[in-house]
């Protein structure tokens, strides 16, 4: 996590990122993850098979956009983008939220994300038409897809 966190994008929140004096560091990620165990999928590791690397997060979220329903949460280190996994750890995911029971998962997408707006489409993920615009950061798109 300390790595993904420090790999980040300048134009996510300062506070989703590693600042200059290394803060989070990996024990307070490590209490902040053992402190907030979650409520139902959670966020899985992703493992690169046969090596058994680690290099991402894959699951669900309780998420802000309609209350009861979980949003789909990805995101992999930079030497493993471009390989299919955030699509194939997804699908795995949004199995498992169907047969947990939900009907309906939601993701949310910074406009500029390209890569992640594409992994949404192939995963068969709408836009809404719901958004929220940051004056700095850019627009929040909210997406959803139906189980
Ligand atoms: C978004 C992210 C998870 C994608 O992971 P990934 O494993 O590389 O995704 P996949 O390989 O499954 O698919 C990526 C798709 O985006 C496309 N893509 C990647 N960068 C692109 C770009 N700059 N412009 C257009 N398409 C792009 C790829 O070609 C691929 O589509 P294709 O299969 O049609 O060729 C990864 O880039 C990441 O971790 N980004 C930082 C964190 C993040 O944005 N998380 C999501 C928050 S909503």
């Amino acid at each position: 996590m300390h790595e993904l966190w420090s790999e980040r994008d300048p134009r996510v929140p300062p506070h989703r990122r590693i600042s200059a004096d290394g803060r989070p560091t990996v024990a307070e990620l490590a209490e902040s993850i053992r402190s907030h165990p979650p409520a139902s999928v959670g966020l899985l590791a992703i493992e690169v098979l046969g090596s058994r690397d680690v290099v991402g997060y894959c699951g669900l979220v309780d998420g802000r956009a309609f209350p009861g329903e979980p949003e789909l949460a990805f995101e992999l280190l930079r030497r493993a983008w471009g390989q299919g996994f955030a699509t194939e750890a997804s699908l795995a995911v949004l199995d498992r939220a169907r047969s947990c029971g939900h009907q309906r998962v939601w993701a949310t997408v910074w406009d500029w994300n390209t890569a992640s707006r594409r992994v949404l489409a192939k995963l068969g993920f709408h836009e809404t038409g719901r958004y929220e615009v940051h004056p700095d950061r850019g627009t929040t798109l909210f997406t959803s897809r139906r189980l």
